[in-house]
């Protein structure tokens, strides 16, 4: 059996029979603000605390600003700037953000390069911290800059093989604006990925549920059930009992 890597999350573990198979590059997608970044968070401070280097790179929100949204949310995580410190975790920003900022899309051979360099950057810095647990905050900020869907999906290609060359075990957030179940699934950009994790935000009358569910898992089996969520002070919390999810 292939080595697990932990989710950070003890339920999405179980769920998982165990982890996420090492090596996989997994979508982690949901609506805005439904928990991806702190999810990915978890995950990176967990298995950095556990002695695997482990970066973030955010595309769009500035590192400073998800390292103390993390400290604010997670006030039980208390390693997180000793980890930042030793190098064991690290979160860094990349260079499209100027593009983005500087007036968006354009001609699609420009943005190719500006994928590859952000790619390249990215590669270049993994190797260069030894890191082997990698998030990349969102991919859908690649997906506004490109115009034609088939070029983002080949591109995104690219960069996972890229991923899978370089030995990692990544999440890549993935924003979708749509809250329905079925359509989520559907996307025809998430077969390239080795695994697809939901998260939902689902409007109830007074109220909204956060939940998740494994979708699609390469190389392990996993859970069918969607499990409801809060943020806490210690991380991603199960609103059900951890029995019965697989
Ligand atoms: N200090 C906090 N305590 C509890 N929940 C928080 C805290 N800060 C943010 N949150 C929750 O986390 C959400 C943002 O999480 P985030 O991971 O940034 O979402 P996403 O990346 O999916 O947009 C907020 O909408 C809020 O519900
Ligand atoms: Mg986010």
């Amino acid at each position: 059996m292939r080595q697990r890597v932990t989710t950070g999350v003890s339920i999405l573990d179980k769920m998982l029979n165990n982890g996420i198979p090492e090596g996989n590059q997994v979508a982690l997608a949901g609506s805005p603000g439904v928990g991806k970044t702190l999810t990915a968070f978890e995950f990176l401070y967990k298995n950095a605390k556990a002695g695997n280097r482990s970066i973030l790179f955010s595309l769009e929100e500035d590192p400073d600003q998800i390292v103390e949204n993390a400290r604010d949310a997670f006030t039980d995580f208390k390693d997180i700037d000793a980890l930042i410190g030793n190098g064991m975790l690290s979160v860094e920003g990349a260079d499209i953000k100027d593009t983005i900022r500087g007036g968006g899309r354009g001609q699609d051979g420009e943005m190719n390069y500006v994928f590859s360099s952000a790619t390249g950057q990215i590669a270049q810095s993994i190797k260069a911290h030894g890191a082997t647990r990698i998030v990349i905050d969102s991919l859908t900020t690649f997906k506004l800059l490109v115009n034609d869907s088939l070029i983002y999906r080949m591109l995104s290609l690219n960069l996972l093989s890229l991923l899978k060359n370089l030995k990692v075990t990544s999440i890549l957030t993935l924003e979708v604006q749509t809250l329905s179940r079925e359509s989520l699934k559907y996307q025809p950009e998430f077969f390239i990925y080795d695994g697809i994790i939901a998260l939902y935000s689902t409007p109830e009358e007074r109220n909204r549920i956060h939940s998740l569910e494994v979708l699609k898992m390469r190389g392990t089996k996993h859970s069918f059930k969607t499990v409801p969520y809060v943020i806490s002070n210690n991380g991603i919390t199960p609103l059900i009992s951890v029995d019965n999810v697989l």
